[in-house]
């Protein structure tokens, strides 16, 4: 199966209803969003803003995995912020960015996608000078995004209980881009 990556861009409009759906189907929960069109308002501007960060897995058929990453501002997301305050030796650089969701579709799973777009959205911030990219796994080390991201050499910096709206632990990773 061939897939193909598509940075920043969708190939069909109606591609954006597929990412505002699958977003809520995965994350409705977590982030206490209870509307598809929620989702959407914020899955926009991500394609229009040079900061914000999209790629995009399609296979003959259609999308079947994304990645949305942006320009770290951890100072406004209050998990991090939480956790910056709760440990003190977690640092952050500015210029940093953060992976703020990773899907595949279930049925497309543990055949490389999810690591494909990773090692997509880590040249692109290389190619930006980002020093570092953060991310906050979902239900931490036993969720789908811990292993795969720490697989690809992020590190854990801090695992906290209770962050999200359903209850789940998350756990911060980061990679460093500099080594
Ligand atoms: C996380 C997710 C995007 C991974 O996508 P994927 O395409 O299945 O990942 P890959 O096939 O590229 O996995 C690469 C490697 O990462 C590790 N890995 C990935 N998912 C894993 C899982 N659920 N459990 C254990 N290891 C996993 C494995 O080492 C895997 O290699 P292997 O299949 O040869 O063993 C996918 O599981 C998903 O969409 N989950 C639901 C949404 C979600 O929880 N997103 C993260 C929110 S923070």
């Amino acid at each position: 199966m061939a897939i193909e990556l598509v940075v920043n861009r969708v190939k069909n409009p109606s591609d954006l209803d597929w990412v505002a759906e699958t977003c809520f189907k995965h994350f409705k929960e977590p982030n206490q969003v209870s509307t598809k069109e929620e989702y959407r308002e914020m899955v926009q501007p991500w394609l229009d803003d040079q900061t914000l960060g999209t790629i995009i897995a399609y296979d003959e058929e259609g999308p079947v995995g994304l990645a949305l990453y942006r320009s770290n501002e951890l100072q406004e997301n209050e998990i991090y912020k939480d956790a910056v305050g709760r440990f003190p030796d977690l640092k952050y650089e500015e210029s940093s960015k953060s992976l703020e969701a990773i899907i595949v579709e279930e049925n497309h799973r543990r055949q490389g996608i999810g690591a494909a777009m990773v090692a997509k959205m880590v040249e692109e911030c290389k190619a930006s000078g980002a020093p570092q990219i953060y991310a906050i796994c979902w239900k931490g080390p036993v969720g789908d995004s811990y292993p795969l991201l720490t697989k690809l050499g992020f590190r854990c910096l801090a695992t906290m209980e209770k962050v999200y709206c359903d209850g789940s632990t998350g756990s911060i990773v980061m990679k460093d881009l500099t080594k």
